[in-house]
């Protein structure tokens, strides 16, 4: 079976919000792939540039007239290849050039194609005969932050984590009930409640950052005994986001509270006992890895989890590396541009005992490519939403690949330490 590829077609398309994004196809001897790009709202500093100044437009013209030239009569097979010769045609660090959507769609694209052009899943493809495990769902249930408009708790996500289940199914069954449950308590709790949602499908209401504490807690440990096995839960801070760094204080806006670094760090120990939480996404700003680390040393049976702080970049990571900052990797393909970055990212936290947990991001698709990139690189999370278009389209093909494993399939070894 050939994979040469003969060409690429780039095309605008729209994503969750409405906002454009590129879509590439690439079209090889023997198959066909296909691959949109996310956006991100709380980015962090390090990522790597969108698009090209022009945008999507420009980013178009781009593959039209550099990119697929370059690439046809390239084998798709070989991932790296194809994601190096990415890297040369941009010229810089960042992907300022090309733009980083721009090769993220390129790349995942060549991928399904080449996986296309070989009859082979692409979980197959990547992982091989022994890729059988199933990530645990990360679900978004109540936004705050950045994500909500209006009044609405500070800490951007509030997360289901059922990470008792015994199968993938069981575990998304388990998310959509706490989701719904925290819905019903959320119409009791607030008069002014009226079912809004955001953009990754969990509810906006307008209640305090505690608050919102005590209904995913309770909605957790009702669905919990229900089903008989534990749902636990997280937070992501996205704590870039109330960083005022002239002042050097956390400002929780809706609860007109500051704290300083030492009472965050406080604060997030606090939150871990109190709630028993399984997951801390970006407790300290991006460049406080010192306090990563500190809590790292201090937090009990909590996976500490940086996104802004390593942008899915090996060289952050490394860093954070050094000093124990964290146990956890956020792992969004669009932050570092190709899938051989990630993959390497991925590869560099699993030899360190780093937990990579794999994510969409709030605007996104109805592409599923990261349910593939989770079995295929035995990543034990992935954080995709537990309701909304574009996080079902991934959640329904992780359970198609566990009906596909069939009795191969099992869930990934999780530690939450
Ligand atoms: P995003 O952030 O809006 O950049 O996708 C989500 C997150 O912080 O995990
Ligand atoms: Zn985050």
């Amino acid at each position: 079976m050939s994979s040469i590829i003969e060409d690429l077609i780039a095309r605008k398309i729209f994503n969750n919000r409405g906002e454009e994004t590129i879509e590439v196809d690439v079209i090889t001897t023997a198959g066909f792939g296909r691959a949109a790009a996310p956006a991100g709202k709380s980015r962090g500093k390090a990522e790597v540039v969108n698009y090209p100044t022009g945008g999507v437009e420009q980013a178009i013209k781009k593959i039209d007239d550099l990119i697929a030239p370059e690439l046809a009569g390239l084998n798709a097979d070989f991932q790296e290849e194809i994601d190096n010769t990415l890297h040369e045609i941009d010229g810089t660090t960042d992907f300022k050039n090309i733009g980083g959507n721009t090769a993220f769609a390129v790349s995942l694209a060549n991928a399904e194609a080449a996986a296309n052009s070989h009859g082979l899943l692409l979980f197959q493809f990547l992982g091989g005969n022994v890729a059988n495990s199933l990530p645990y769902p990360l679900g978004n249930c109540i936004s705050g932050g950045q994500h909500a408009r209006g009044k609405a708790p500070d800490i951007q996500e509030y997360l289901a984590l059922p990470h008792g289940a015994e199968t993938f199914l069981e575990a998304q069954t388990a998310n959509t009930l706490i989701h719904k449950k925290i819905g019903d308590s959320l119409k009791k709790k607030s008069t002014t409640f009226n079912g809004g949602k955001s953009d990754e499908g969990a509810w906006i209401a307008n209640i305090d950052t505690v608050d919102a504490f005590e209904v995913i807690a309770k909605a957790c440990e009702e669905v919990g005994n229900e089903l008989d096995f534990e749902c636990g839960f997280g937070l992501d801070v996205a704590a870039s986001s109330l960083w005022k760094p002239k002042e050097e204080i956390y400002f929780y806006g809706n609860e007109d509270k500051k704290r300083d670094t030492a009472e965050q760090l406080e604060f997030m120990l606090e939150l871990i006992d109190k709630y028993h939480l399984a997951y801390v996404e970006d407790p300290f700003h991006e460049d406080d890895f010192e306090s990563f680390a500190e809590l790292t040393r201090k937090a009990k049976n909590c996976l500490i989890c940086g996104d802004d702080l390593f942008t899915t970049n090996t060289e952050r990571l490394n860093n954070g590396i050094k000093i124990n900052a964290g146990n956890a990797i956020i792992v969004k393909v669009n932050q570092i541009g190709t899938l051989t970055d990630a993959a390497e990212t991925i590869e560099t936290a699993q030899r360190n005992g780093y937990q990579p947990v794999v994510s969409h991001r709030s605007g996104d698709t109805c592409d599923w490519h990261i349910a593939h990139l989770a079995v295929a690189y035995r990543c034990p999370v992935i954080k995709t939403g537990v309701v909304e278009g574009a996080r079902i389209a991934k959640l329904n093909e992780l359970i198609r690949i566990e009906h596909f494993l069939g009795d191969r399939a099992r869930m990934a070894d999780l530690k939450i330490r």
